[in-house]
């Protein structure tokens, strides 16, 4: 997996000649264009334009966590969200439910690892005195634990407001599989949170204007979603894995936005994308010797921070302006940084046939239907 690269920064030479610094860094520079080069050739061919029903819409005005409105009384989930910050690294999730907590909404942020999970919500409190915030246990890639913990949601509210499917899995350098067999990138990024909202879909839908927000990435544009091999079983790159994976999470965005419509199930079905940021994404994925790796090590610029990261997640969830079935990215250049704005659907995702496939396909491999929810 290559995450597209962004802006370089200015390199830094000195009038009489490259000091050492500077010529470590160039050659560090150098060697990064070098391995990402491929990749973003590959990225800017697959660059996604604005889609025809995109042409048109107003600009977004700039808009950053001080505008999200009240949420006092609202309710959230945020699948990850334990990914407190560590040295230049924090998770998207963390920064998603520490504003969602700060506009006053009862937040549960749900993954694996209970130990960051606990420290996380200690520094969410440190920072947002009298915040409402806790930590479930829930494994995406354990379709029991899926169940185990929407059952525990169900029996302990009546309705919940928003769901941000955040958390994700970058994918290990050789195939693994998860609990039920399935191949882990794609049973934790989409398998697991499709499960996970149809569980949840009678909580949503006992809400008033409820939400989901489905978070891809700049890399669904490179995804395909093939029916033959949907398991990566007879081929697996880890880096096509999740690109498959975003593909598939946006493509879900939109068909849950039009079966909400259709069924009137009266729940916002929402994507985005961070751009990049600097997360536990890659450390815990691929790990520091993958391409990726690399360009963390070497082209550390590339990279914006993961509260600028989580923003169009953010605008998606609370923005009163944000749109049922819309796509929010950054607005900087290429869509790797900045504020929020409509970001370009790549045109394989405007795909209803292949989207509605999909969506019947996931229901069958795990066991849950939307049409008896609610
Ligand atoms: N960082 C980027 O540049 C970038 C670019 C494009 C898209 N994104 C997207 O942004 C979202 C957030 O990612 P991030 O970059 O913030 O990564 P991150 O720091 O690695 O966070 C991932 C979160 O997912 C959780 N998680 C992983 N496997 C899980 C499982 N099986 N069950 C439950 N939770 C699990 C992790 O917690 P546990 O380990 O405790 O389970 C962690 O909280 C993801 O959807 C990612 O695809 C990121």
């Amino acid at each position: 997996m290559t995450h597209p690269p962004g802006e370089n920064g200015p390199v830094e030479v000195e009038r009489r000649g490259l000091s050492r610094r500077s010529f470590v860094r160039l050659v560090g520079v150098g060697a990064g264009v070098a391995i990402v080069g491929g990749g973003t050739a590959a990225f800017v061919a697959n660059r996604p334009e604005m889609s025809p029903r995109q042409q048109g819409l107003p600009r977004i005005p700039d808009w950053t966590a001080d505008d999200v409105p009240s949420l006092r009384g609202r309710s959230a989930l945020v699948t990850g969200g334990n990914g407190y910050p560590v040295e230049d690294r924090s998770g998207l999730g963390y920064h998603n439910a520490l504003e969602l907590a700060r506009a006053g909404a009862e937040v549960t942020i749900a993954s694996r690892n209970q130990e960051r999970g606990a420290e996380a919500v200690r520094r969410i409190r440190a920072d947002v005195p009298g915040a409402s915030i806790r930590f479930e246990t829930l494994d995406l890639a354990d379709l029991a634990s899926v169940a185990a913990f929407a059952e525990r949601m169900r029996a302990s509210r009546t309705s919940l407001d928003l769901l941000v499917n955040n958390a994700a899995d970058g994918g290990q350098l050789a195939r693994q599989v998860s609990a039920d067999g399935f191949e882990r990138v794609l049973a934790t990024n989409t398998i697991g949170h499709f499960v996970l909202t149809a569980r949840l879909l009678p909580l949503l839908r006992a809400a008033d204007a409820p939400r989901v927000v489905w978070v891809s990435s700049l890399r669904a544009a490179t995804g395909t979603i093939n029916f033959d091999d949907l398991q990566s079983a007879h081929e697996y790159d880890y880096g096509a894995a999740y690109s498959n994976s975003k593909l598939a999470n946006l493509m879900l965005a939109f068909e849950m936005q039009r079966r909400s419509t259709a069924g009137g199930w009266g729940v916002s079905s929402i994507a985005a994308h961070p751009g990049v940021a600097r997360t536990n994404l890659i450390p815990d994925g691929p790990g520091p010797d993958s391409t990726e790796g690399r360009n963390h090590r070497y082209m550390p610029f590339l990279y914006q921070p993961g509260a600028q990261g989580a923003l169009p997640t953010l605008y998606a969830a609370t923005s009163p302006q944000a749109e049922a079935g819309a796509y929010y990215g950054p607005a900087g250049f290429m869509g790797l940084s900045g504020l929020p704005a409509w970001a370009g659907i790549p045109e394989q995702a405007e795909d209803q046939r292949v989207a509605a496939r999909l969506w019947t396909t996931l229901e069958q491999l795990g066991e849950v239907t939307f049409r008896r929810a609610g």
